[in-house]
């Protein structure tokens, strides 16, 4: 299995880390993953103030509900990558690390050799650090060419994202509502990170984020993601999170149908039915794998997994 095989990310919130009023915000927020960002959402001269907000944050534990506590650095090459390592490759309370415009495997090698040999070494008190996981943002043509090599580059990893604007820029094409000038991209993205274990697969940001438009706009993306395999979604606004964790959180039915199945299953198992039927539909051991999958996910979800077991423990098979 990946690294951090656990981790949910349905929501990863952006946080410009130079916005002292934003970081504070951050930590009253019930979202599954924070990126604290030092590229794009920072201007040149803010860099260093941003780096020190983060050192000071990260040095003692976060707020509020986050599960996965991130920063985005630069890109590598980009001459500001290994100051912003520097700066929270130490910190206790950092999950993991979002690795920009990642180009080829060699720009994970080198993060992932900074990270081995200064997550060690900073260690303050002497007390063991947690481990760190990378997720990659895919954003240029050569990214999706090379996704092989990226998603085997280190054990570090643990998810993908894709990224629309740089992608565009990068093909000099125009997002258009329906996205489907990032079909063939995306599908590669998320087949990609299925086929080498990978645990996140985060898709592009909604860029409208205000009144009922931002919200109709959001949902729509949500689903045509999840439609397509993604299991989470890069958010600007605190307004896209509850959005992007509902949609990509396992549904009602959905959850009552699993749980119906592994109820059934332990008990057709000790009669010694591999396959036998549920509302008239034949299960067997795929399903059977579908719906353990699928509740796993609701508990990470935090979803009331028992409570459901508990309406329905009289299921039988049929
Ligand atoms: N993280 C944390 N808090 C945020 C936030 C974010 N990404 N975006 C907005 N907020 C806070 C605001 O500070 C405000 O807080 P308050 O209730 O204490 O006043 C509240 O949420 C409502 O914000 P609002 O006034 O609607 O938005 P804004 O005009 O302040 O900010 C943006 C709009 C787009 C500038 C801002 O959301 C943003 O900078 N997002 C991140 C952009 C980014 O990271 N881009 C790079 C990655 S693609
Ligand atoms: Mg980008």
């Amino acid at each position: 299995m990946s690294a951090s095989s656990n981790i949910v990310r349905r929501a990863l919130l952006y946080v410009p880390a130079s916005s002292p009023k934003m970081l504070a915000k951050s930590s009253s927020l019930a979202v599954d993953c924070v990126a604290f960002d030092l590229e794009d959402s920072v201007t040149i001269d803010k860099k260093p103030e941003a780096r020190a907000n983060l050192q000071r944050l990260l040095a003692k534990p976060v707020g509020g509900n986050m599960k996965d506590c991130a920063v985005r650095i630069n890109a590598i090459g980009s001459g500001l990558a290994e100051e912003d390592l520097a700066a929270v490759c130490g910190a206790p309370s950092l999950d993991t690390l979002v690795i920009p415009k990642v180009n080829s495997a060699s720009d994970l090698h080198w993060a992932a050799d900074f990270i081995q040999q200064h997550r060690t070494a900073n260690s303050a008190d002497g007390s063991a650090l947690k481990p760190v996981t990378i997720l990659a943002l895919i954003e240029s043509a050569r990214a999706i060419v090379d996704l092989q090599q990226i998603c085997t580059a280190t054990p570090l990893l643990s998810g993908l994202i894709f990224a629309a604007e740089d992608f565009a820029q990068d093909l000099s094409l125009t997002r258009t509502p329906s996205l489907t000038e990032f079909l063939y991209a995306r599908s590669a993205v998320v087949t990609a990170a299925r086929a080498h274990n990978l645990r996140s697969t985060i898709d592009l940001v909604c860029t409208d984020f205000r009144g009922d438009d931002g919200t109709r706009k959001m949902q729509e993306e949500c689903l045509n993601g999840k439609g397509l395999g993604f299991n989470g979604k890069q958010c600007i606004h605190p307004s896209q999170i509850d959005i992007a964790q509902r949609c990509f959180a396992p549904g009602e039915e959905e959850l009552e149908w699993a749980v119906r199945i592994l109820i059934a299953d332990e008990k057709a198992t000790k009669m010694g039915k591999g396959a036998w039927a549920l509302d008239g539909k034949m299960i067997d051991v795929p399903v059977v794998k579908k719906a353990k999958a699928l509740v796993e996910r609701a508990a990470a979800c935090d979803i009331d997994v028992g409570g459901k077991r508990k309406q329905w423990g009289t299921q039988e098979p049929e």
